[in-house]
């Protein structure tokens, strides 16, 4: 191991390793400001509030609260204004407003799961893997978490960008949503598109008893028909005017029979959205170390473990090109977001 090396060089290793630090500080603040109510607390107050007027509201202790809000300030999410702390709107709504585009509070709860770093430390050397089925109730309610923003922005807006999907979903229509986890995006399609029905597949059972529960809740149950199969397994032929995926299309074991077994499925004419990351080549080092990268060079640890990892839109957009799909093409929603489409002939 080198023991000398240019001082002004280790002096910015040693910096970017405390921008490290830092980022896991304010990661490990907002997890617990959301665990709490503690941000929803400074958004709905009238104006600033003082730290003692905080842990009061919130029956905190008092010193607890000071430090919570001093590392939420350090870390830019809240704000000081005449001694006492605010959210902005920005703030509010990119952290706590489930239903918009731009929400992104749902990470935090998903990298605090056991799941994603404590489990891949563990099985570092046996390389044992492990599959939904091996995953904790609230790790499935945290993918789904993140997985919401991703069908804010797909729906109605993305679907929006596709040719001819605007007219289709404005009137009857059979849709066909592979990977429905725990039924996020039914809930969200069906009530934009309440002309259309859907038959929603997923290979784990318990995703999908979670789904049936809030199809129920919205009262959509009777537009949406649930299959327990894996992608692999699941064809209908003729049946559907579009078919889409979210945040799961890289996780089939076989993508060109997923491919094959959804171009059978479309009639003539139907599409297919796969909407999900869109993960840098290794060898891109501005998009790895850009926020959006590093984000999801993280949520690759989990996908090792279940045994895939993220790619790079053009593999889906190749894999569309070879399933022998028409007019396709990809475009970005976000920095980790791309929809790739293609038309069925
Ligand atoms: C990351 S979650 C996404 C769920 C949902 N689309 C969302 O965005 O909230 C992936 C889901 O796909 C399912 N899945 C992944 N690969 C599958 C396969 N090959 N066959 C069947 N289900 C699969 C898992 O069971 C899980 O529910």
């Amino acid at each position: 191991m080198p023991r000398t090396a240019d001082p002004a060089d280790v002096k910015t290793a040693a910096g970017s390793l405390v921008g490290h630090a830092a980022g896991y500080v304010a990661a490990r603040t907002i997890d617990i400001g959301l665990r709490n109510g503690l941000f929803h607390a400074l958004a709905d107050a009238d104006g600033p509030l003082q730290a003692t007027e905080f842990a009061d509201r919130l029956g905190l202790d008092e010193l607890y609260a000071k430090v919570w809000l001093r590392s939420a300030h350090a870390a830019g999410v809240i704000d000081m204004d005449r001694g006492g702390y605010v959210m902005t709107s920005a703030m509010s709504v990119a952290l706590l407003g489930h239903d918009h585009p731009a929400y992104t509070g749902s990470l935090f709860g998903v990298l605090g799961q056991p799941e994603l770093f404590d489990t891949f430390t563990d099985r570092l050397r046996t390389g044992e893997r492990l599959w939904w089925d091996d995953c904790s109730p609230e790790f499935i309610a945290a993918v789904s978490g993140t997985g919401r923003p991703f069908y804010n922005r797909l729906v109605p807006g993305g679907f929006g960008q596709v040719p001819g999907l605007a007219d289709l979903l404005g009137g009857t229509c059979q849709v066909l949503e592979l990977a429905v986890g725990a039924g996020t995006g039914l809930v969200r399609m069906a009530g934009h598109y309440p002309a259309a029905t859907f038959v929603g597949v997923d290979g784990d059972a318990y995703s999908l008893e979670r789904t049936r529960d809030r199809l129920e809740e919205a009262g959509i149950d009777d537009r949406v028909e649930l299959v327990h199969s894996t992608f692999e397994d699941f064809e209908q032929p003729d049946s559907f005017d579009l078919a889409v995926i979210n945040i799961s299309m890289h996780e089939c074991r076989d993508l060109p029979r997923v491919a094959a077994n959804v171009a059978t499925s479309l009639r003539s004419g139907g599409t297919f959205v796969i909407s999900d990351f869109q993960f840098p080549a290794d060898d891109d080092t501005a998009a790895l170390r850009a926020p959006a990268g590093r984000v999801m060079s993280g949520i690759q640890f989990f996908e090792a473990l279940i045994d895939d990892q993220l790619l790079p839109t053009q593999a889906f957009v190749d894999l569309l090109v070879a399933a022998g799909f028409d007019d396709v093409s990809s475009f970005d929603l976000s920095p980790v977001h791309a929809i790739t489409h293609g038309r069925r002939p």
